[in-house]
């Protein structure tokens, strides 16, 4: 099995990214089950419900969320309702929604997990002690497991690699919105990359107006950040190749798209 995760789409040109390479990349490597972080999808701040059945019908099979799950209020009308998506499961007890969805093709079950880190975050429930709760849930169904990590942190991600390394297929990072190139399958048949990256703004910061961010840093005043509606786009993501007997991964391959790396296959 081959699985495709497409990171953090911002705003409007993410979303245009998505159906521009969506099909190129979907041409180029087959995969069987896509996923899309889709956080950042409505202008910047969480996702709506159009955006969501948008990713289901251009082929993703669940998307993922992060800290801006709450930032459109599209998402209390529909969150109950939406089987494939999922939002970190260390949120507090009583918060809607669901941090572990299963995704069916070709007879195969594939469990997604979103789980969001602590370091310099929201001070959540303790993401370690929940994935293991989660890993169990979800091991009772299938051995294919894929975690997309949301922290801020090199350290917390790492730490999380490691921690889950042979009980889980992949764990891939994403929030920081720059992508790593550590990508690689840990002793025991865990793929891991600390981040993939966004989607979105390519000549922006982290997706958002460059002016209206720097100004920030450079008079620390309070400014509304804008996600801009023009300019060059740039997509982030992986590719994962599974072992769909043993669900342990065999390759981990990067995919960044932009003016500077063109997509070429
Ligand atoms: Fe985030």
């Amino acid at each position: 099995m081959e699985l495709l995760f497409i990171g953090d789409v911002v705003g409007s040109i993410g979303r245009d990214m998505i159906t521009e390479y969506l099909p190129q990349l979907k041409k180029a490597y087959r995969p069987t089950v896509t996923v899309i972080n889709g956080e950042n999808a409505a202008a910047g701040r969480g996702i709506t419900e159009k955006i969501y059945k948008q990713f289901l019908e251009q082929g993703a099979n669940a998307v993922t969320l992060g800290n801006h799950a709450w930032d459109n209020r599209d998402i209390f009308e529909f969150i109950d309702d939406a089987k494939y998506l999922v939002r970190p499961a260390n949120f507090p007890e009583g918060t809607p929604g669901t941090g572990l969805v299963f995704i069916k093709s070709n007879q195969l079950e594939v469990a997604v997990i979103n789980m969001q880190g602590r370091a310099f975050m929201t001070d959540l429930d303790d993401p370690f002690r929940k994935m293991d709760e989660l890993i169990e849930q979800a091991a009772a169904r299938t051995n294919i497991i894929f975690v997309d990590f949301h922290a801020e942190t090199t350290s917390e991600k790492q730490a999380m690699g490691w921690y889950v390394d042979g009980r889980v297929t992949a764990i891939v990072g994403t929030h920081t919105h720059v992508q790593t190139s550590d990508n690689r399958i840990l002793p025991k048949g865990t793929a891991y990359l600390t981040d993939v990256g966004m989607t979105g703004p390519y000549d922006g910061i982290l997706g958002m107006d460059k002016d209206a961010s720097l100004r920030r840093f450079l008079t620390a005043m309070p400014t509304r950040f804008e996600v801009p509606k023009a300019g060059r786009g740039l997509l982030s993501g992986c590719m994962i190749s599974i072992n769909d007997t043993t669900g342990r991964a065999s390759k981990i391959e990067r995919i960044l798209i932009n003016e500077d790396h063109p997509f070429t296959m």
